[in-house]
């Protein structure tokens, strides 16, 4: 086995990666917007393809749910894999008091509740984990571009999806626009591994304000407009 958990070989990751949490997700983008895609693995049913979008190779990788799961997938796919650039379309819920279901955040940077960077830098420094500002500017222009109902701001990486002790409205007073599980890993260890890191994120649910529902439909043409604003940052 190539690493604990991949069995791909070298050479079998584009340099540009899109990294979905869900596995089911993973080969949707395959199969549906990539040209000649290939598994190339399926340990753990955390599915991984290779093709190309518009001609230039392009991989997906699932991460599983989390900052811990995550950490295990983008540190192989960099360190061994050689992955340069990681873009990950996710679902979130909006706790911002003008974000709405069916927006698509770009988080410009993470806050957490995870100690993955205490863990790393020590308990005195409280470090801002920041996406790549080249590849959020190319997400936030093509949006623009596509007239998508796009928001760029801080998200909150959740160390728990049930967590009855967060007050999101806090959150929503200093500005954090949404909740997930996993940007903030994203991003430090872009910064420490030295990777393009960017979450591009679907409001799939509010957890703050409006109770406000999406139909099968919009959750999936919500979903859609976020993979290919991903694949366009991605190949930009
Ligand atoms: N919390 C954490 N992650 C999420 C949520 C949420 O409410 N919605 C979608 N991903």
């Amino acid at each position: 086995m190539a690493t604990p958990h991949n069995t791909a070989e070298r050479g079998d990751y584009a340099p540009v990666c899109l990294l979905p949490g869900d596995p089911l997700r993973a080969r949707y983008i395959a199969e549906n917007y990539l040209d000649g895609a290939r598994q190339v693995n399926a340990v753990r049913n955390c599915l991984g393809y290779t093709g190309t979008y518009k001609g230039v190779p392009v991989s997906v990788q699932a991460s599983g749910m989390g900052i811990p799961s995550l950490s295990i997938y983008v540190n192989e796919l960099v360190r061994f894999y050689g992955v340069k650039r990681i873009i990950r379309p996710g679902s979130a819920g909006g706790v911002g008091r003008d974000v709405h279901i069916r927006d698509i955040v770009l988080a410009q940077g993470s806050s957490t509740d995870s100690n993955v960077a205490a863990g790393a830098l020590g308990p005195q420094i409280h470090y801002a984990p920041l996406a790549d500002f080249g590849l959020l500017d190319r997400a936030y222009h093509i949006a623009c571009d596509r007239g998508l109902p796009v928001k760029v701001g801080d998200v909150f990486a959740a160390d728990r999806f049930y967590n009855d002790d967060i007050d999101n409205g806090l959150l929503a007073d200093y500005g954090v626009l949404a909740v997930e599980m996993e940007s903030a890993g994203l991003y430090l260890l872009g910064a420490r591994l030295g990777f393009e890191a960017l979450s591009i994120l679907s409001v799939s649910d509010m957890i703050v304000g409006e109770g406000e529902a999406l139909t099968a439909e919009e959750r999936a043409s919500s979903l859609d407009d976020m993979i290919a604003l991903s694949l366009e940052t991605a190949i930009a």
